[in-house]
């Protein structure tokens, strides 16, 4: 069967693979579910696999298989497998357990190992080809009635977490009632962690920098948060009107962002960081300034990546009530289809240059 592949260290490696048809009785234990790929999504992770700026085949291969946001169907499971059935919609989680205590707990996002694997990212095949098997563990149920927000699932997961991280850090205060929320950048995670701050009562504003009007700016307002494009005000400008935020959440993939928002977080607040930063940029920050709000201030710096089966459960119910509170607006998110692994030129091609492409992914099969 058919493969998207990349050969890491080599850049722009992007190529079709002939790989096998993986089989149930590959999984140990009758706790093997194989599935169906029906739809892929990519993102910057992607792209910077093909630039080779990260990312490894597993061992004993040249190639890796990319593709990390998957939605596809049951088509067999194993005779010990009870979570799903065939004829089920499924995502699948991305990281993989090391030897960690933390991946020992299913919480493998949480890994304290220097190495991780990850499927499509890191020592582990992804998910653009035609079918994939894998654990029970490891596979998530997807309501048919969210079958229309398909590769969303994964990206949502690692908002969930993002947004869950902050809520469980700021159990140090005995009271937190944050009010006003910025989200920095409004890509997939930046929408949807929006999505998740709304549903938990939050001012949200979204921040990025594209002039209104525009497509994420409808997003934004669909989703009843208010859209700043940074051209126009600038974030010191709007802590001037919005007084200073209780969170922040960084999703715009600019380092410099990342620790300008750290100048404006207010008292007991957390900035949480999600921004996969592969370069070299080295900026000039004021430290001391910085240093001295954080402390003064009992503010709080958190990194977040990646996520297990809870936080995919807790974005399934979080799109699930978004469905009911907004209807029709996510779906705008999912903006440019490509069919077939065959187009994976084009695929590569929208992700490099489309800077409208919002997200990216690949029809790769249909039921
Ligand atoms: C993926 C995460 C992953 C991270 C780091 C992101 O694009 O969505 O699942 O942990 O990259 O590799
Ligand atoms: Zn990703």
């Amino acid at each position: 069967m058919k493969a998207v592949a990349v050969t890491p260290g080599t850049p722009n490696s992007v190529h079709l693979e002939e790989i096998a048809k993986p089989s149930l009785d590959q999984i140990p234990d009758g706790l093997g579910v194989l599935v169906k790929v029906l739809k892929v999504g990519v993102d910057a992770t992607d792209r910077e696999i093909n630039d080779a700026l990260y990312g490894n085949a597993p061992t004993g291969d040249k190639h890796l298989v990319i593709g990390h946001e998957c939605f596809g169907i049951v088509e067999a499971v194993g005779e010990n497998v009870r979570r799903v059935k065939p004829g089920d919609y499924v995502t699948a989680t991305v990281r993989r357990p090391g030897g960690s205590i933390y991946d020992m707990i299913g919480t493998n996002d949480m890994t304290s190992e220097e190495e991780y694997y990850e499927r499509g990212i890191n020592l582990r095949h992804g998910y653009l080809t035609e079918y994939f098997v894998d654990e029970e563990e490891y596979i998530v149920r997807v309501p048919q009635g969210l079958k229309h927000l398909h590769v969303l699932q994964e990206p949502m997961s690692c908002a969930a977490k993002a947004v869950h991280q902050a809520y469980e850090a700021q159990h140090r205060m005995k009271v937190w009632r944050p009010q006003v929320a910025y989200v920095l950048g409004a890509g997939q995670i930046g929408l949807l962690t929006t999505l998740i701050l709304k549903l938990r009562g939050l001012e949200v504003y979204t921040l990025a920098r594209g002039e209104t009007p525009n497509l994420k700016a409808d997003i934004v307002s669909g989703l009843e948060a208010s859209y700043v494009s940074t051209r126009q005000t600038s974030m010191g400008e709007l802590v001037k009107v919005t007084g200073k935020p209780d969170l922040i959440v960084d999703a715009t993939g600019s380092s410099q962002l990342a620790f300008e928002s750290m100048q404006h977080l207010g008292h007991n607040g957390v900035v949480v960081w999600t921004g996969i930063t592969g370069g070299d940029k080295t900026i000039e920050v004021p430290s001391d300034s910085i240093n001295l709000q954080f402390v003064l201030g009992n503010k709080l710096l958190l990194g977040s990546v990646n996520a297990n089966r809870n936080h995919f459960e807790m974005g399934i119910r979080d799109l699930a009530l978004g469905e009911m509170m907004y209807p029709g607006v996510l779906e705008k998110i999912l903006t440019n289809p490509v069919d077939g692994l065959d187009n994976y030129k084009e695929m590569m091609r929208l992700l490099v240059e489309d800077k409208d492409a919002l997200k990216v992914f690949v029809n790769v099969a249909s039921e």
